[in-house]
């Protein structure tokens, strides 16, 4: 069966409940993060490395590389941002021109383009504007939390691979043990938010991070994520979790791997940094 006639036995799946005080309804939701993103977008980058919740390039690059990002592959990097995981993919896959980057905040895309010079494309994760079998690696980082529905955006994911290939969402998760939580929820609570408006003076900024720390809080587990990316057709779904906190969902379209250089997947291997979860 096609993946996009696949059902999701669940049913729709947002990635978190209505966020009332932000947003007011779920219809206005895109709407809402749209703007956030377009009037945070100039100073996205000051914000993310003073807070260091994607972890920096450095950890980008590794986790697509654990992922099997090798030279010569087709890379679909969705919601680019300002281009912090395309530039890794674009180094990993060995040319600029090999990553199309799509986002639907016009100002997070212009920034990427400004920076990188890839490839990019206005749209949702959940309708992509690229032909079936087309890439060998869909990327996405930390925006899993702003997708309206994970099944039919992992369907899309899905659809525009091709066979054998790979699907890499990073995201953050929420500690699991309680002092760790507790620690980190004050930090992205009463911390950062203060921090961001007094370094950028941007008051979009400021709410652009309540509305981050309330989206992972209130996020779906890890195992619902699984059972999407499951439900849509992939094989070989797994996560990895680099310092407790950093989630890798990775997954194959059955088929034979594609490209001469195709490595093992190195994520096999734990290490101290990055661990494959059971589930
Ligand atoms: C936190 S930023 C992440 C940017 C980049 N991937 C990174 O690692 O820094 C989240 C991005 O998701 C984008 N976004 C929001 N809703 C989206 C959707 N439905 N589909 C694709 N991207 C979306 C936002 O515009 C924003 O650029």
């Amino acid at each position: 069966m096609e993946s996009s006639q696949r059902q999701n036995p669940g049913g729709a799946l947002p990635p978190h409940p209505t966020l009332a005080q932000y947003y007011g309804h779920d219809a206005d939701r895109p709407q809402f993060v749209r703007r956030l993103f377009d009037l945070a977008a100039r100073d996205y980058d000051t914000i993310e490395g003073g807070m260091a919740m994607g972890s920096g390039r450095r950890y980008r690059r590794e986790a697509l590389r654990r992922a099997g990002l090798v030279a010569g592959m087709r890379v679909l990097d969705v919601a680019i941002g300002t281009g912090l995981v395309a530039r890794e993919a674009s180094r990993l896959a060995g040319d600029p021109r090999s990553v199309i980057g799509l986002d639907p905040s016009t100002g997070m895309l212009t920034e990427a383009r400004r920076q990188l010079g890839v490839t990019g494309v206005l749209g949702v994760g959940e309708q992509l504007p690229i032909r079936a079998a087309s890439i060998d690696f869909v990327s996405m980082g930390y925006a899993l939390r702003h997708l309206a529905d994970l099944g039919v955006a992992f369907r899309e994911f899905f659809r525009v691979l091709r066979p054998g290939g790979i699907v890499c969402v990073l995201e953050l998760t929420k500690p699991a043990s309680r002092v760790g939580f507790a620690a980190l929820r004050f930090y992205m609570r009463r911390i950062v938010p203060i921090l961001t408006r007094l370094r950028t003076g941007n008051v979009e900024a400021e709410m652009l991070m309540r509305y981050f720390w309330d989206t992972v809080e209130c996020c779906v587990p890890p195992e619902r994520i699984l059972a999407a990316l499951d439900g849509a057709g992939f094989e070989d779904v797994r996560r990895t979790l680099a310092v407790g906190l950093f989630s890798e969902y990775t997954g194959r379209k059955p088929g034979p791997c594609r490209g001469p250089s195709h490595p093992p997947r190195t994520q096999d291997r734990d290490n101290f940094f990055a661990r494959r979860m059971t589930r």
